[in-house]
């Protein structure tokens, strides 16, 4: 695992879609894994910038979100798959047939997660997977306790996984008490990985994440076994990490962050 410390948010996310973009570049028909939330909408409005003002070709990849809530139609305005129409997939050349989401209102969740799983597998596997990290440790909708070999299922969303969504669905609206999404087990057999924290609230987390025990109380710190997985964070969601100096040195020396290191749209150099 190597540890990526960026000044701010938006320099952290920009170095996220770089990477992203590396990727699309390196590779037009990867399969990438996408996820959803507050943190990841910087890193679709820069995608979305890259494609229009730099070119980046959407037209031949293949995407595989993480998860989506039980009982929402694709339609529902908090449905993730509304979620990544609105962000990212409407305003990028992408083939939509292309993109995939499990299905929040499918008949039989038990079919529809073997479905899912299958679907991965018949692509040849995820190229690189994107991850944000919840309060409560989640990767995808994986909560505590989550088996670090789990597949694409149904999992019950945790209180602390409920509070910090439910704001997304007003006051009026009781959100799902249930997510579909890809196992740990799932997310570990992707080739790359890349995961983006930002802000104080997270600071708790990742330490315990990215230095403390891997365990399934802490589904990210299953990101530990992961040959190839980078994590971004910001200053603020840096902040409980004890080797930081470490982390620095890596970002500032190692040849392969050398085409990172220039960011002409950031907002300072890290130190
Ligand atoms: C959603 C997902 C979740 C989020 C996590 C962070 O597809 O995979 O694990 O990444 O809950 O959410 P935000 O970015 O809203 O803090």
């Amino acid at each position: 695992m190597e540890v990526i410390i960026r000044p701010d948010e938006a320099d952290a996310a920009r170095l996220v879609a770089r990477l992203v973009a590396r990727q699309l570049r390196q590779k037009p028909d990867s399969v990438l894994g996408l996820a959803t939330g507050r943190t990841m909408e910087r890193v679709y409005a820069e995608l979305t910038r890259m494609h229009r003002k730099e070119g980046l070709d959407f037209s031949l990849c293949r995407t595989f979100n993480l998860d989506e809530y039980v009982g929402l139609a694709p339609t529902d305005p908090q449905s993730y798959r509304r979620f990544m129409g609105e962000q990212l997939f409407s305003k990028v050349n992408i083939d939509i047939r292309n993109t995939h989401l499990p299905h929040g209102q499918a008949p039989d969740l038990k079919a529809e997660c073997l479905r899912y799983e299958n679907l991965i597998r018949s692509v040849g596997g995820i190229d690189l997977q994107v991850l944000g990290i919840g309060e409560s440790g989640h990767i995808g909708f994986n909560e505590p306790l989550s088996a670090l070999q789990s597949r694409t299922r149904e999992k019950a969303l945790t209180p602390v996984t409920l509070a910090q969504n439910a704001p997304l669905f007003g006051p009026d609206r009781e959100m799902p008490t249930h997510g579909i999404t890809m196992g740990v087990g799932t997310i570990l057999e992707s080739r790359r990985c890349v995961l983006l924290a930002a802000g104080e609230a997270k600071a708790a987390v990742i330490a315990k994440a990215v230095e403390g025990p891997i365990t399934a109380m802490i589904s990210a710190s299953a990101l530990q076994l992961h040959p190839c997985c980078q994590v971004i964070v910001d200053e603020a969601a840096a902040r409980d990490l004890k080797a930081t100096d470490y982390y620095r040195w890596i970002f500032e020396n190692e040849s392969d962050w050398a085409p990172f290191r220039d960011d002409p749209r950031g907002s300072g150099v890290a130190k």
